[in-house]
């Protein structure tokens, strides 16, 4: 082994893995939590190398990766196949899978044997999964198992049918109580996080105050314990979407557009490939 290439692997072990008690340390310490989402084993990579401390492979796959209006189509087995394209390139970061619509509503035996699978096939480190209390038994029977969870309330897109649409939740004060109430039952019942999703950003600061788990935001203000995004709204590979609370860092659909624009016209114009790009 070459004397860079055992450095290389030393830096690896040496480098501190993002679990579920780091995370608690830094809410502890007031650090805030960047997580983001990926689906792939090359932007896995990537936003691994980038320093992120959470990737989630959320069931948004279903919108961005396989082109479906909801997230409700996507199933079990395709969110591990997502999964374990992720896990086999991150060093890192903790990695969190969502239990996919249909996998674990209505039944605790079935959302545990889901996030069985989710966490043998793939090697994921943590689920989550949407709900409040009619989820608590899933969680503790989920958590018997040793499997850590996180949670997700506010907007949750797998139950886009109920809302009928994607509009801010709890503005009222009574879904704001059940909301507080369900925050506490996920704390009580163990989960590790919670993700609040579109809700008034007085609301979420409450929430994140009240709880001694992170509570990551989306649309939920800055007085929460850490943001999410998803990796192709904010990269801008998405164009379609663009809620108040997206901030876009990149303009990938305009740069990827261009690129491969720039190519054909190589490839029409017989520019490509030169004499040096042959063998
Ligand atoms: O599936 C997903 O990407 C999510 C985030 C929006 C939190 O659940």
């Amino acid at each position: 082994m070459s004397g860079l290439k055992g450095q290389e692997m030393a830096k690896k072990k040496e480098e501190k893995k993002v679990t579920t008690h780091v995370l608690l340390e830094m809410k502890r310490r007031g650090e805030k939590i960047a997580m983001i989402t990926a689906y792939d084993y090359s932007i896995a990579k990537i936003i691994d190398h980038a320093g992120i401390d959470v990737i989630l492979v959320g069931d948004s796959a279903s919108n961005v990766m396989a082109g479906h209006e909801t997230t409700l189509p996507i199933t079990l087995d395709q969110m591990i196949y997502h999964a374990s394209s992720v896990i086999r390139a991150v060093n890192r970061a903790l990695v969190v899978v969502d239990l996919p619509f249909g996998s674990y509503q209505g039944n605790s035996k079935e959302a545990l044997n889901s996030a069985i699978r989710i966490m043998k096939d793939s090697g994921a480190h943590a689920v989550k999964l949407e709900g409040g209390k009619e989820v608590k038994e899933s969680v503790e029977r989920i958590l018997s198992a040793g499997i850590p969870v996180m949670g997700h309330l506010g907007l949750t897109p797998q139950s886009i049918y109920k809302f009928g649409t994607y509009t801010v939740r709890a503005k009222e004060k009574e879904e704001a109580e059940r909301l507080i109430a369900d925050a506490r039952i996920l704390e009580k019942a163990g989960c590790f996080a919670i993700v609040l999703e579109k809700i008034p950003a007085t609301l979420a600061t409450k929430v994140a105050k009240e709880l001694d788990i992170p509570v990551i935001g989306i649309g939920a203000g800055g007085g929460v314990d850490g943001q999410v995004l998803v990796l192709h709204d904010m990269l801008g590979i998405t164009t379609e979407f663009s809620p108040r609370f997206l901030r876009r860092y990149a303009d990938l659909y305009k740069d990827i557009k261009g690129a491969v624009g720039n190519y054909i016209s190589d490839v029409k114009s017989k520019d490509f490939p030169n004499a040096e790009e042959q063998y």
